[in-house]
């Protein structure tokens, strides 16, 4: 899951460039796009990896997972709509989700993974 997580930084670092660029919306789109796609396929496999090694705080963790898939969609469904959110807002969500996330909410389960698998915390 390390692996996993470096990536989705370096998918947000993208974006913040993106921004600081002022990139064209099309290279934006195709950038917020890869890492929905990229979050989605994560969040999944975290959770069947944290089925495997019966982590106790797993319904919790699968609610924050829960939340995060539904603010994706309501951003997604405003940029259809007549509310666009600003590059500047859906970053600041996602960096801060996944801040949060990753160096909070994660290290929650990081010792028993690392145990389940063999090696030492
Ligand atoms: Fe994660
Ligand atoms: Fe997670």
């Amino acid at each position: 899951m390390d692996a996993h997580h470096r990536r989705i930084f370096r998918l947000v670092n993208r974006l913040v460039q993106e921004r600081d660029r002022h990139s064209d919306r099309e290279t934006v789109a195709e950038a917020i796009g890869e890492m929905i796609k990229y979050s989605s396929d994560h969040l999944t496999a975290e959770e069947s990896m944290l089925r495997e090694i019966d982590f106790p705080g797993l319904d919790g963790h699968v609610q924050l997972h829960k939340a995060f898939r539904s603010s994706v969609g309501t951003m997604v469904l405003r940029s259809l709509e007549s509310d666009p959110p600003s590059l500047g807002e859906v970053l600041e969500f996602l960096h801060n989700w996944w801040t949060n996330h990753i160096l909070v909410e994660d290290m929650k389960y990081r010792d028993l993974a690392l145990t389940s698998r063999g090696e030492s915390p």
